[in-house]
């Protein structure tokens, strides 16, 4: 998941990207950063890793500064070419894993499945730079995908599987990808495979506990739910809640 990855997957975004902001049916995003900014409008905010700028409406709404940054220059020429006459919006390429840091502070981060690299010291000094540039009092909204969510799906598949008469030996291999051996060993991280490519995903203790390594408060942790639509195609009538999701985690710098 490199600069080259990320540049070609901007020429084919709608195809490739999960779609959060339109599966967050109950605008739960938009709302949370409301609750927070609504009354401060002069607060200074960013998208971290914006992709192709779905979140940028939501932003410039609540704020009058906005910083977008994203480290492919593909993404962000597709982001100035919609935002073309928005003085509140300031676009730059930026990679957030060389440790150098913003030359402003922010008061709100958001950063949309961002951290969800294969590669463990990339997403630690992702983290970092989110913490580092933030001020003091700073929030961030930060959504992962859910290691957990993944298991409890597969743990559908085999319920389908062993529902349309396949038997149990069968049932935990039909209608899933062939793991290999890389896979089985990241597995243990948390990095399993999304599409076709290793992504890391996060459990609710081990985002508890990061947050702890880099000494940030956790205001609310909770599932930002999905339908089923979203990890099969035509789900049977009886896949109903819970529903799988992702984790939306809300800190605040001390
Ligand atoms: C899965 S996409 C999500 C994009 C956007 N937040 C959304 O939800 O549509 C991840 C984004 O993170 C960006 N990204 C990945 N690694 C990065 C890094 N080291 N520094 C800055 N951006 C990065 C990619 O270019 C890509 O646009």
């Amino acid at each position: 998941m490199n600069v080259d990855y990320w540049d070609e997957v901007s020429s084919r975004y709608d195809d490739r990207i999960f779609d959060v902001l339109n599966h967050d049916k109950k605008s739960r995003i938009k709302t949370l950063i409301a609750s927070h900014f609504n009354h401060r409008k002069n607060a200074i905010a960013a998208d971290y890793g914006c992709g192709t700028g779905k979140f940028l409406n939501i932003l410039l709404g609540i704020f009058n500064k906005v910083y977008a940054y994203d480290l492919s220059l593909n993404n962000i020429r597709l982001v100035d070419e919609q935002f073309l006459n928005d003085k509140k919006l300031h676009t730059s390429t930026r990679d957030f894993s060389t440790g150098l840091n913003a030359a402003t502070q922010m008061d709100f981060i958001l950063s949309v499945n961002v951290m969800i690299m294969d590669d463990l010291k990339t997403r630690w000094s992702i983290m970092q730079t989110i913490v580092n540039d933030l001020k003091p009092s700073g929030h961030a909204l930060i959504i992962v995908p859910s290691l957990e969510s993944a298991l409890y799906t597969s743990s559908k598949l085999i319920e389908w599987n062993i529902k349309e008469g396949i038997d149990h030996d069968r049932a935990n291999s039909i209608g899933f990808d062939r793991p290999n051996t890389k896979q089985i060993q990241t597995i243990r991280e948390g990095v399993v495979d999304a599409g076709g490519i290793p992504t890391k995903h996060y459990i609710k203790e081990e985002l508890i506990s990061l947050c702890r390594y880099h000494h940030v408060d956790v205001l609310t942790l909770e599932k930002l739910e999905y339908d089923w639509s979203t990890e099969f195609i035509h789900p049977p009538q009886w896949m109903q809640s819970p529903y799988p999701w992702d984790w939306l985690l809300y800190i605040k710098k001390p």
